[in-house]
């Protein structure tokens, strides 16, 4: 088994948060990993997080799918699967699943071609385990004041979409998901996290 581990959720929804505790945990347990994020990763990644966020760009539908996968192209290959091929733990912020959530549930595009392109640009590289951290974007947005980006200014139907959209994702392969209630605290999440972590790995 890899040792891919994914975040997923609404913006807002705890994911560096509880990548940072994670990550001290594998320090203080003197496991190997390395962390990534989406969109970004690598110089070409990072720029095409940079045109994707950018509010004074217009960009399509059919722009928007296509960008978030050539990141994620980038990234696999440049950085995740040779990461994963030393036996090293990968952490990674968002994969494949946010486009499904996000341009899929979201924007109504066609989840099957989705699946597709994830499955070309990862190389059929599917995480260990997706930690879902689940909590409407209306109660994430709460949480802090600062300007928003352009995926950011969806609107709140397009956010209660993407928070379904990972309910059903994680009721599809519940074996594959750890969905956790966003709304707890931060060290109740992390505790959860942890043991599922520890079990799933046998640590
Ligand atoms: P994301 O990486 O998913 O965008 P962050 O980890 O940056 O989310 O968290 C967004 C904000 O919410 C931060 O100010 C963070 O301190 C706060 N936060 C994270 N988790 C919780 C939680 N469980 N309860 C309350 N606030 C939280
Ligand atoms: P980011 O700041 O990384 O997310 P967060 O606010 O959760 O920390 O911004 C990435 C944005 O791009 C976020 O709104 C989710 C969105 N996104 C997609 O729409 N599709 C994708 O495939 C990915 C990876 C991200």
């Amino acid at each position: 088994m890899n040792k891919f581990i994914v975040f997923e959720g609404v913006d807002g929804s705890g994911k560096s948060t509880q990548i940072k505790l994670l990550e001290n945990k594998f320090v203080e347990n003197d496991i190997l990993f390395s962390t990534f994020r989406e969109p970004g990763g690598n110089p070409l990644s990072e720029k095409i997080r940079d045109i994707l966020l950018d509010k004074s760009i217009e960009i399509s539908d059919e722009s928007e799918l296509m960008l978030f996968l050539a990141s994620r192209a980038e990234n696999t290959k440049s950085g995740i699967l040779r990461e994963l091929d030393k036996g090293k733990f990968v952490i990674c912020d968002r994969y494949s699943d946010s486009t499904l959530a996000y341009q899929g549930f979201g924007k109504g595009i066609d989840k099957e071609f989705i699946n597709s392109c994830n499955s070309y640009v990862t190389k059929g590289n599917v995480p260990a385990i997706t930690i879902i951290l689940d909590i409407e974007r209306i109660e994430s947005k709460a949480r802090d004041n600062t300007e928003k980006d352009r995926m950011e200014d969806n609107s709140d139907i397009f956010f209660k979409d993407v928070t379904s959209g990972y309910r059903e994702i994680s009721n599809n392969s519940p074996d594959r998901y750890f969905l956790i209630d966003g709304t707890l605290s931060i060290d109740e999440i992390h505790q959860q996290i942890w043991n599922k972590v520890k079990m799933e790995f046998k640590l």
